[in-house]
C-alpha cells in the first residue's frame, strides 16, 4: 500500500447545484462536493465564500439538485464562475426555474431530483465560511423518473459523482445489489 497522507479524497463525492436568489431576485446556482446526508431529515454542506453565501445570509432557503450526464457541463461552470463577476452567469447554463413552492428558492428543471431545504444552523462560521446544517422541507422529482409504483428511479436518472483524486465526474454505473439484503447471504 502506498501512503498519500491527508487529503479530501472521500469516494464518492456528490455533485450537488444549490440554488439560491441574488439581491436583485435572479436565480443563482453553484456547485458543491463536500455534502451529505446529516440525518433522517437533514443535511449537511461545507460553504464556502461566494455569492451563494451572501444570499444564504439574506435567506435561509435553497434547493439541492443532483447533477446529471445532460447538465454536467454547465454544472462544472456554476463551479468555476461566481455570480459576483459574471452577471450572464445562468443564462449561459441554458438552465430554465420557477420559484420552489415550499422554500424561497429556485428548482431547476433540467434536473430530475430536487431538494428544498432551509438553513437550521451555520457551524463554524468565519469569514471563509461554515458548515449548512440544513432541514429538508421536500423533495421534488420530475415525474419522467419515476417507477411503475411511483417511487424515484434513480436509475433512470443518468447522475454523475465527483472524484476528488484527478477532479473527473464518473456517470453512475448499473445497479450491482439490494442494501440491507444481500449481505443476508453471509450470515
Ligand atoms: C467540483 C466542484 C466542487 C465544489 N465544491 C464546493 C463545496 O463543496 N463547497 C463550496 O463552498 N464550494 C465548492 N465549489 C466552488 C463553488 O461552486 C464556486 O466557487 C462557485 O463559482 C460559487 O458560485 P457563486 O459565487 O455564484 O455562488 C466547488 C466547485 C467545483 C467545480
Amino acid at each position: 500500500m502506498k501512503s498519500f497522507g491527508s487529503r479530501p479524497w472521500m469516494l464518492p463525492q456528490p455533485v450537488l447545484i444549490i440554488g439560491t436568489y441574488n439581491a436583485d431576485g435572479a436565480p443563482n446556482a453553484m456547485n458543491a462536493a463536500w455534502g451529505g446526508q446529516w440525518d433522517r431529515g437533514e443535511i449537511m454542506i461545507s460553504m464556502g465564500s461566494h455569492a451563494t453565501t451572501e444570499n444564504l445570509a439574506r435567506c435561509a432557503d435553497f434547493t439541492v439538485a443532483f447533477a446529471t450526464k445532460d447538465t454536467m457541463v454547465a454544472s462544472d461552470f456554476v463551479g468555476i464562475v461566481s455570480a459576483r463577476n459574471d452577471p450572464q452567469k445562468m443564462n449561459k447554463t441554458g438552465w430554465t426555474s420557477v420559484k420552489s413552492e415550499n422554500v424561497n428558492a429556485p428548482v431547476f428543471t433540467d434536473f430530475p431530483m430536487t431538494m428544498e431545504c432551509r438553513i437550521k444552523e451555520k457551524m463554524d462560521e468565519s469569514e471563509e465560511g461554515y458548515y449548512i446544517l440544513a432541514e429538508v422541507v421536500n423533495i421534488l422529482v420530475d415525474e419522467n423518473y419515476l417507477d411503475a409504483s411511483g417511487s424515484p428511479d434513480v436509475a433512470k436518472m443518468n447522475l454523475i459523482t465527483y472524484e476528488p483524486v484527478s477532479h473527473s465526474y464518473f456517470a453512475l454505473g448499473e445497479k450491482v445489489g439490494n442494501a440491507f439484503a444481500d449481505g443476508k447471504k453471509l450470515k
